[in-house]
């Protein structure tokens, strides 16, 4: 594997597949009453966020306290940042603190390749701007392989704001390195316009490629970075690609349905369809925790 891991095309099919199958030993770990490893003892993790996190920044401080890391959280909020720093003098002063990984969320795509330039420890992509999540894609395959087994030749669905998502991009690399047939579906207007270069096909008719998924991922809106109108109402958007009890009646029995987190409950999907057993939500939220474990002991060469 490389030292970093900053986009889902850095990975290998075999790399992949090693975490993958590493993420379920550890699995077995976490099963246990004692969650905690020795394997990264003396070893210090940087978790560096400059956007706003739940899962992802509470999944990495667990995986490197489980895998016996020291761990050291910075939040942009409240620190030098504020007072104009860069993103490089942050850098470099964890450097001095000695990071052996650093784990980073910025707003701006490309941040952590910047960062790769200027630290000796390994850094992993914790979500850049609406560029790549390479680990929400990996907790993802980890989650469809858990359900559905091998990933070989399943029919991924992925639905909504692919504009902004760094999620979409990551899972369809991801995907098509292990082999499943991804389709992306959205209004023209969340679709970016490089669309016909990724490894996927493209529809905007969701009830059509519903009946033929294995898997119905709903990506959330991101309001936040919208700075026009893409669709018409929130209504009309729901009406369109919104996963609703009748929708989620159209798909396969066995069927699963995902969605990375936060949601927008009732708008991309139905609060019923979210909370039903054919739902991987909260199961992606603790394999987010193995996968990390995963990428951690890899990157920094613990030993199980
Ligand atoms: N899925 C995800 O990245 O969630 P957070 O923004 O809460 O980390």
């Amino acid at each position: 594997m490389n030292r970093h891991l900053i986009s889902a095309a850095d990975l290998t099919k075999d790399d992949a597949l090693l975490i993958l199958d590493t993420a379920e030993e550890l699995a077995r770990v976490s099963e246990r009453s004692i969650k905690k490893l020795p394997t990264l003892r003396g070893r210090t993790v940087v978790n560096l966020f400059f956007e706003d996190s739940t899962r992802t920044r509470i999944s990495f401080e667990a995986a490197a306290k489980r895998l016996s890391a020291d761990v050291i959280n910075f939040s942009a909020k409240g620190s030098s940042v504020s007072k104009g720093e860069s993103l490089k003098d942050t850098a470099l002063t964890l450097e001095a603190m000695g990071a052996d990984a650093v784990v980073i969320r910025h707003g701006a795509s490309g941040a952590p390749h910047r960062l790769a330039n200027w630290v000796r420890g390994s850094v992993v992509n914790a979500g850049d701007g609406t560029h790549e999540h390479p680990t929400q894609a990996l907790l993802d395959a980890f989650s469809m392989r858990r359900r559905l087994g091998n990933l070989e030749g399943r029919k991924v669905t992925i639905v909504g704001d692919v504009l902004h998502s760094r999620v979409a991009r990551s899972n369809v690399l991801l995907l098509a390195t292990l082999g499943a047939d991804v389709t992306l579906v959205a209004p023209p207007t969340l679709l970016p316009v490089s669309i016909g270069t990724w490894p996927c096909e493209v529809s905007y008719d969701l009830d059509s490629v519903l009946p033929k998924s294995d898997v119905v991922m709903m990506l959330r809106v991101q309001k936040e970075r919208m700075n026009a109108a893409y669709f018409p109402s929130e209504r009309e958007y729901s009406r369109r690609y919104g996963l609703d009890r009748d929708r989620f009646a159209k798909m396969p029995d066995d069927a699963i349905v995902m969605h990375p987190g936060p949601m927008n409950r009732g708008m991309e999907i139905a609060a019923e369809v979210a909370d039903s057993p054919r739902s991987t939500i909260v199961e992606q939220v603790a394999n987010g925790v193995t996968i990390r474990m995963a990428v951690l002991y890899l990157l920094l060469g613990g030993e199980i």
